[in-house]
């Protein structure tokens, strides 16, 4: 048990790529800056002109290495030709099919790829497939949700299905401070992933109503 960092980053926090109003340039500058991995959110259409202009735009703000997160449900093709090509560090994607052949077109293009999983079948297609890491959804987590089964039993098993293999597992899901880290870290994660609680970092997307209700009671939010 460690607080090391992961695939290079100094740290394994890790901010989720939760809209681009939210996980924009400043916040994964931000992020990137501290020693994280942030991750830009990639556009739900098919936007390579935006989505070099979000990367470019990061870069102003930081020299540090960031990612970028896609849902692939989405139509992304043109986007992500435009991440391999601005070669950021780090490639997320969710809700999708991530398959060798996928694996190996990024590892060309020198980007990780990190999918963001929520059960063991999941995460035993995706050891199959050449992944850098993943990232273990459980149910507590906001936004999009993918994990059917809580962090706290699923990241135990996961972590054993790993095994030896070196795959750092980052944990996402309900995790807000240190004690949830070093929990996290106590399951057999490496690092974490936030969303909620990194959300509220960002400003004036929510209502002050929502935001309060957020702050005094810890409920994640749902898309
Ligand atoms: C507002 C919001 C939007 C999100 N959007 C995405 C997304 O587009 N892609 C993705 O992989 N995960 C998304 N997530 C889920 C996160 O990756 C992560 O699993 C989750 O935030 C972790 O739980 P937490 O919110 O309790 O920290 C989102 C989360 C939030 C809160």
């Amino acid at each position: 048990m460690g607080w090391k960092g992961i695939l290079g980053f100094d740290y394994g926090i890790v901010l989720a790529p939760m809209g681009h109003d939210i996980a924009g340039p400043e916040l994964v500058a931000a992020v990137a800056n501290a020693g994280g991995l942030g991750l830009l959110h990639a556009p739900e259409w098919e936007s390579p002109e935006l989505m070099k202009e979000l990367i470019r735009k990061t870069r102003k703000l930081t020299d540090k290495p960031f990612g970028v997160g896609v849902l692939l449900p989405f139509p992304h093709k043109e986007n992500i030709k435009a991440i391999l090509e601005e070669k950021v560090a780090v490639l997320q994607v969710f809700w999708g099919d991530c398959s060798r052949e996928f694996v190996l077109e990024a590892h060309n293009a020198g980007v990780k790829v990190v999918p963001q999983v929520g059960s063991v079948e999941e995460v035993k297609k995706v050891i199959d497939a050449g992944v850098d890491a993943i990232i273990l959804q459980g149910y507590e987590a906001g936004g999009h949700v993918i994990g059917l089964d809580g962090l706290i039993s699923l990241l135990p098993r996961v972590v054993d299905v790993i095994g030896d293999r070196d795959i750092p597992v980052i944990a996402a899901g309900g995790i807000v401070d240190a004690r949830g880290y070093v929990a996290a870290l106590a399951l057999g994660a490496k690092g974490i992933c936030m969303g909620t609680s990194m959300s509220m970092a960002s400003s004036n997307i929510f209502p002050s109503s929502a935001l309060s209700l957020m702050l005094s009671n810890g409920i994640p939010v749902r898309c």
